[in-house]
Order: C-alpha cells, then structure tokens, then sequence
C-alpha cells in the first residue's frame, strides 16, 4: 500500500464517470469496536468507455471481502492502495458487494462515519463517504439508496437514515435494526446515518398541494425546550420557498439531528440534515439574538438546499458554488423578509467586505467556479459561499425579480435529478431572460476584487451630470491579468433635497426604475461615461445602491458630500456605508497624526453626524447602531497596503474613546430608555426586540468605554439582571474587553458567576471562552493557553478550538499580531498538533498565519517561519498542505 502524495485536480480534466450505480443497497452493522458496512451496488458501465476498469474511492477503510455477481474475488481479482479499489475485465452491468471494516469511534477527522459523544453520525460531503466503503464518490453518481441500520437497542434505540423508514425488526443480543430507503436518486455525499439515545420533538407542515409533512427533529433528552425556534424556522423557510420559489417539499418526512462535534454548521444530508447543535439550539439564556438569527438562517439554508443542492446537485465540485451560492442567496432573501432587508443587507456587506475580500485579496483567493484544487474541504470558502451568493444577487439585478424567478422555475424544470454545471444554471437565466451573460462569466472564471473608479462632473449650462466609471482588478494566483467585469452599478444623484428624477443621455446599457430615482448602469469595458440630463443642481451621486456589486469603490467624496448621503439617502446600505466611510476619513486622520503626536484631536464633524444619527426617531434603532459602529479593524487594514496592526487599534479606539465622551449624555438617555420599554416584556428573539437591543447594547458599549463608575456599574447591574444571553453577553464583553485595570477584580467576579452558571451549557461556555479569547486586553496569549486547560475545553469539539484558537487568531488582531511573534508561533503549535486529529479544522483556522504579505517585514518573518514549521511537520494533511504551499509563494 503506497501513500500517495498530494496532488491538484483540473476542471478541464473532467470527464464523465466510466461507471453508474443503479441502485445502492447498505447494511451497518454497528459496534463499539468494529463496524461493518455491507454494501451492494447494481452497477452499469458507461459505454462510452468501454475498457475502462471500476475504479472505487476508498480511504481508512479494510476490505474484508468483495464479490462480482454474488463470486467472491481472490485478491489477485483486483488492486487496493490506499485511496481506490480496482477491478478490472468487468461485463456491462454486474452486481458489485463488499464488506468493509471501519473503527468510528476512533475517527477524529468528523468526516465520514464517526462519534459525537454518544451518537454515530456521519458527514459526507464532500468526500467523506469513501472513508465508509468503496464507492464511485463523485457528485454526478446518483443511486436510489436503501439503508439497513444495525445497532444495540438500548445504547441506540434511534436508527436514521434519508427517506423513508420501510422496516424494523428486533434482534438476537438485544440488537435491533431499522431500513431507510430514499426514492430520489442522490449521489453519496447527501448520504446520512444516525444512530443514538435520542429524543424527538415533532410538527407538521402541509405543503401547498396539500400534502402533510412530519417534521421532526431530534436532540439529546437535556436540551427538548430548545428546538422551538428551529421548528417555527423551518415551517417558515418551508413556507417561503413554496411563496417565493414555487418550491415544494418531497418527501413525508424532514429530519434534523443536533450534533456537538461538527466541522461546519450543518449539512443538507437528503431528508436527514445533520446540524451542529450551536446551529439549530437556541434558547433565551444561552443564544444571543445573533445566535437565534443563525439558527433561523442555517436551517432555512439547508432546507433550501433540497432543490438546490439536493434535486439538481453538482457534477463535480468545481460547480460548489451551483449550489452554495445560490442557496446562500436564497438564506439571505429569506431572512431579509423575516426580519429587516436592509440590517441583513448591512450586515451581510459588512462581513463580505472585511472577510471575503481579505481572501480573495489573500494566497488563497480563488474564482467562485475554482479552476483547480488539491482538497475541496479547503474551497468550501466565503468566495463560493457569500460572493457566489453576490453573483446571483447580481444576475437578479440585470434581469429583474420576475424574470430571475422564470429563469429559476426553468433551471428546476430542465435539470431536475441531474447533477450540473454553474454555465447550466447561467444559461436558464439566459433562456428565460433573453440577456447575454457571456461577458458575465467573468464574475464566476476570475479571481479578485474589481476595484470600480468613478468620477462625476457637473455641467451647469448643459444641466448634465457625467458619471465615468472606470475597473480594474489586481492579479491573483490564477491570473496576472483579467479581463472586464459585467458590473451593475445602481446608482442615485441626490440634491439638497433628495434623489432627483434620473434621465439619462443616448443609446446606453442601463434601466432606470419606475419611479426615476435609481439607474442601473452596465458597465461592461474598462472604462464608460454615463451622461445624465436635466439635473438642475450639482448632485452627490450615491453609488452602488444596495451593494449591487462586490467590488471596491473608489469616489473622492467630501465629507460634506458623505453627511448628504447619510442625511438623505433612502438606500439603508448606501447611507450605512457613507458613514462608514466618513468615520475612516476621520480615523486616516488620527493615524496620520500619531506619527508625530501621542493623542491627536478627532474630527468633531464626524461626533455631530453621530449625533444627528443616534438622536434621529425615524430611523430603525438597529441601522442606528450600525451606523454608529466604526469599521472594524480588519476592514481599516484592508484598506492599506501594509497592515499598520498598532496604529489601526490606537487610532481606531482613539476616536471610540472621543464618540463615548462627548454623546455620553445621548448613549445614556438612549440607553435608559430602550432598556425601559424592553424590562416591560419577557426576552423575545423579533426583529423589533433585537433592533432595540442591538442599539441599547451599542449605547452601553460606547457608557462603559467612557470608564466612568456609573457606566461599569449600569454595565454590572446588567450582566446581573439580565433575562437573556443578548445583554448578560454584551454587558460581559463590555467588561471583559474593557482596558481599565482597576475593574480587573470585578471582571474575573463576572467571569467566575457566568461560568458556574453556564457549566452544563456547552454552547453557552463556547462564548465565555470566546469572550476571553479575543479580548483586546495585553495578556491575551496567556489567558488563551488557560483556557485550553480549562475542565470545559475539548480538543475534540471543533466549537470549543473555533471559540478559543479561533476567537484568539482571528478575532484579536492586536494580541494575535503581537511583535514578539508570541501568537504566530502559538497557532503553529496548535495547527500541528491539530492536523493529525481533524485537518479541516486545522486547516480553516490556519489562515490568518496565510495573509503574511499584508504586514511588516519582521512579522513577515515571523509568520513564515510558523508556516514553515507546519510544512516541515511529517505526514501533513492534504488540506493543510495546500493552504501552506500555496501561501508561502
Ligand atoms: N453543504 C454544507 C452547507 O453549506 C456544508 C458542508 C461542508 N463540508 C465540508 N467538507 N466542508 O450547508
Ligand atoms: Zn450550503
């Protein structure tokens, strides 16, 4: 058995399978020592490939035996290595069983067939069903699966599987065994199995035609009142899919198992999704309203992937992005509508702009339909997740809502039960819109943030306004130089009393919309002039309306154009945004200034448009808060070429520090009154609660920077009074993070009770450790290495290594950078020790140590030479393997 050496996979080397599997038919036979899986495929050939020998996926599994229409091989029959089973000389159609032998409960990489705790489950895509038995492990081979679950009944009396259960039977030795079988053809990576002592909560659904669903999800007897919310969820996501998409549901029943140790949030298994228990648990005293808003996104994202994902699926998993980003598009459309479009279009911009454009600014920055990889596991990223989803939002854009639905019902219709391509999808688009998306690929082959350059010019004896747009994309590892972006600019000239009536000159590729106030320019080549006319005053273009691009935009405003755009723009995003880059206008300053001066003065224009905001009634108490939120340091870094970790952190705090001295007389009566009007109910996670909140909570986090003892003390009797996890964490983090050493006492009091409140509450103790973790405080390192000592730390859980390693490495610049290269050198500790045990969590919390080029020379150094030491570590992990290589180029 030779190892083989990690290698890259082309999209342009894709070929159709040799073999199709008909039917697939699974026994387990579980066990705490061995497990056997018996399986037996109905297999046909491709006869397009007539000499081709059957090539099975196998990894960490033992063949114990393997039959050809019912004959047992000898082993001289066919080969095994230590990826793939091979026969050769097969006829046409054949009947193919092996039993092979696997060990889940020592399977610590949590993909595959493995432990959580005391449950069996699996997690298959993308190419985990291989580490259970020999298979054609590939998207484009669909098989209707029958599964027999074998298992002690009092250890495990609940036996799961996709689809419909057939049968059940008792057994010898108090075994039991339970039969699924799924009639919708899928390919392995939708395969899912559990087995455990758990219980179900149940509702129903009745489907648009009619038909009623059980919908049932299963947890561990401890956490039954904390599925509710997950329950209305999915009712809700089953509802919108009908309204919005015309989407029904298929089979009789949807399943969701709660599991602990998970690698990802959760995952569309056929009928059977697998969640991680922090993505479908929630409950008043351990979820924040963040949390809450997660579990009602995850799990109407997986079920949305019934239809896109499950019942048209991927053919290869160059196409991830078919099925992520327009599902990701889908969730956010969803939760737009259950909440408030414009917080979710914010907030969703704001993590886009300060994480994805990071990556594809990064080593590893790859198209949304990647050209090649080493480990898929590594491209499961925020590029084909949240810019896949901008994509589609874009292609919605050109052609509108009603055709995009057309074009969607069509993609359905055509590819219903096929595994396809990103072009299949485009092309359904295309058919039903009529529009030419050929220029438009670009958006999925390229790499890289366009950067959009835009210049306006008033003409006052012609009464027009020339807006130029201009792009340009920096290269990226898979190509040096790019071709144009199909760009959809929405855009709003704003007098001094509102948006003007938009008229635009000649013969241009652009719309404008029915009441005249928003065009939409095309801009399809390098550079393009957009000439409106009639404009009767000197406009502030408001540019990007709604982000209708992920590019970055460069325009020369003033800040007195900026305080235009948040004074009178209606667009939630474009007026976040102006603020935004208002407060960096301001925050460039200051570090400008603390070059030669220790503590610079903070421009007062940006503390009066603060407080024209926070004082501002008809405004939405959370965009409030948003647009008193300066951007994050990650995002101040982003805009410069070398990363100034220092300088970004003092100045970025100099002016929080400004902000909460001089409005502390508005926070305060801001937040006295929100917390008023929210002590007269109970907790309740709706949009209209969580907007208070998120503003009650920004006010508080502004009191307690002020470092004044009635702001720590409202912040204590908060952290004590509090109902919910929303304010306990808030007033927590406000304490925990603040650098005045004279409360460091009262901090660890606050730690201590928390902590014995929330022993028993695993999701709830992920965030006190992750409070601590990223805590900008000097000292982070060492409180990190206690943590990891901690009795409730557990280098098995991936939640427990994202709180802590995680929170420290990504969430906490400033320590995480130190010059010592105290933080480097820690996580290359853990990211070796990591990656024989589960190398897609190394592997994923790996990338800050990958973005070296972005700062100094002597952290440059000290970066590589961590990544260096995980290179020379023996035997590592394809995943991180990939991630090193590629980023030490
Ligand atoms: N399809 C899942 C989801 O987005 C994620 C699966 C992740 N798997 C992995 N190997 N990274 O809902
Ligand atoms: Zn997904």
């Amino acid at each position: 058995m030779s190892k083989s050496q990690p290698k890259t996979i082309y999209l342009k080397d894709y070929s159709a399978p040799d073999y199709f599997i008909e039917k697939t038919e699974l026994e387990f036979d579980l066990f705490e020592a061995d497990t056997l899986v018996r399986s037996k495929l109905t297999i046909a050939r491709n006869t397009a490939k007539p000499a081709a020998p059957l090539v099975l996926n196998g990894q960490n599994v033992e063949l114990v035996s393997v039959a050809i229409n019912g004959e047992v091989l000898s082993a001289s029959d066919y080969t095994v290595d230590d990826v793939s089973l091979t026969i050769s000389n097969l006829p046409d159609t054949f009947i193919f069983e092996c039993v092979t032998k696997i060990q889940p409960q020592d399977n610590t990489s949590l993909e595959g067939l493995y432990k959580s705790r005391t449950m069996f489950c699996t997690q298959c895509e993308a190419e985990g069903f291989r580490k259970i038995t020999y298979y054609l492990d590939r998207p484009d081979v669909m098989s209707v699966f029958t599964t027999k679950v074998i298992a002690d009944k009092q250890k495990f009396p609940v036996l799961l599987s996709n689809g419909n259960e057939v049968g059940a039977g008792e057994l010898d030795g108090g075994r039991h065994w339970v039969e699924w079988n799924d009639p919708f053809k899928k390919p392995a990576y939708l395969f899912a199995l559990v087995a455990g002592d758990l219980i179900n909560v149940d509702s129903h659904f009745t489907t648009q035609s009619g038909r009623e669903i059980l919908l049932r999800i299963f947890i561990e007897p401890k956490d039954k009142n904390k599925c509710d919310y997950a329950m209305q969820a999915l009712k809700n996501a089953m509802r919108w899919d009908e309204d919005v998409y015309g989407r029904e549901y298929d089979l009789d029943i949807f399943m969701i198992v709660a599991v602990d140790d998970f690698n990802m949030g959760a995952m569309e298994n056929k009928g059977l999704n697998i969640f991680n228990t922090s993505c479908v648990l929630a409950s008043p005293e351990t979820t924040t309203d963040a949390g809450y808003q997660r579990v009602e996104g995850v799990v109407a994202h997986e079920y949305f992937h019934n239809w896109s994902g499950n019942r048209v699926t991927c053919r290869d998993w160059f196409q991830l992005s078919l099925k992520e980003g327009f599902t990701v598009f889908r969730d956010e459309e969803f939760s737009a509508d259950m909440g408030s479009p414009t917080v979710k279009r914010v907030e969703d911009v704001s993590m886009l702009r300060s994480m994805q454009f990071a990556e594809d600014a990064g080593p590893m920055a790859h198209p949304v339909q990647p050209s090649s990889f080493i480990e898929i596991s590594n491209f499961y990223t925020l590029t084909v997740y949240e810019k896949g989803a901008e994509v589609v939002r874009m292609i919605r854009t050109l052609i509108g809502a009603e055709q995009f639905r057309k074009g969607s019902d069509l993609y359905f219709e055509r590819h219903d039960g096929q595994a396809v391509t990103i072009e299949d999808f485009v092309a359904a688009m295309a058919d039903a819109s009529g529009r030419d998306f050929s220029l438009f690929m670009n958006w999925y082959k390229q790499a890289g943030t366009p950067k959009l350059s835009a210049k306006g010019d008033y003409n006052a004896a012609n009464k027009t306004f020339s807006l130029t747009l201009s792009q340009s994309c920096p290269p990226t590892p898979e190509s040096q130089t790019k071709q144009p972006f199909h760009i959809p600019v929405a855009v709003a000239l704003l007098g001094k009393e509102g948006a003007l009536k938009l008229s635009l000159q000649g013969d241009v590729q652009a719309s404008i919309s029915a009441d005249q106030q928003e065009a939409v320019l095309e801009l399809t080549s390098s550079s393009q002039t957009f000439v409106f006319e009639n404009v009767d005053e000197p406009p502030v273009p408001s540019l990007l309306r709604g982000f209708s691009a992920p590019v970055k935009l460069a325009y020369n405003y003033s800040r007195e154009e900026l305080g235009r755009i948040i004074t009178l723009e209606t667009d939630g995003f474009c007026r976040w945004d102006a603020s935004q880059q208002y407060a960096l206008l301001v925050i460039a300053d200051v570090m400008a200034a603390l070059v030669n001066e220790p503590a610079p003065a903070v421009d007062e224009s940006l503390i009066e448009a603060y407080r024209t905001v926070l004082t501002n009634d008809a405004l939405d108490p959370a965009m409030i808060a948003l647009m008193l939120s300066l951007p994050s340091e990650d995002y101040i870094g982003d805009q410069q070429a070398i990363v100034d970790v220092d300088t970004i952190h003092h100045a970025r705090n100099r002016v929080v520090r400004k902000i909460a001295l001089s409005l502390h007389a508005e926070f305060l009566a801001c937040y006295n009154k929100i917390h008023q009007e929210l002590s007269a109910a109970p907790y309740s996670p709706d949009a209209t609660s969580i907007a208070k909140r998120s503003l009650k909570n920004k006010a508080l986090a502004y009191l307690v920077e002020t470092g004044k003892p009635e702001a720590i003390e409202l912040c204590k009797a908060q952290f004590e009074q509090s109902d919910n996890m929303t304010d306990t964490m808030a007033a927590l983090t406000a304490l925990v993070h603040s650098p005045k050493a004279a409360i460091a006492d009262l901090k660890a009091a606050c730690l201590a009770q928390a902590y014995g409140k929330w022993k028993e509450e695993s999701l709830a103790v992920n965030q006190w450790f992750a409070v601590q973790a990223t805590s900008p405080v000097p000292g982070a390192l060492a409180v990190v290495e206690s943590l990891m000592q901690h009795e409730a730390f557990d280098i098995r859980n991936p939640n427990k290594l994202r709180a802590v390693i995680g929170g420290f490495a990504m969430r906490n610049s400033i320590n995480f950078h130190d010059r010592s290269g105290s933080g480097y050198a820690f996580l290359a500790d853990q990211i070796i020790k990591l990656d024989s045990q589960n190398p897609q969590v190394a592997s994923r919390l790996l990338t800050p140590l990958t973005r070296w080029k972005k700062y100094d020379e002597k952290r440059q150094q000290l970066m590589r030479d961590a990544l260096q030491r995980i290179l020379d570590k023996p035997g590592l992990s394809p995943d991180v393997y990939e991630v090193v290589t590629k980023s030490m180029v």
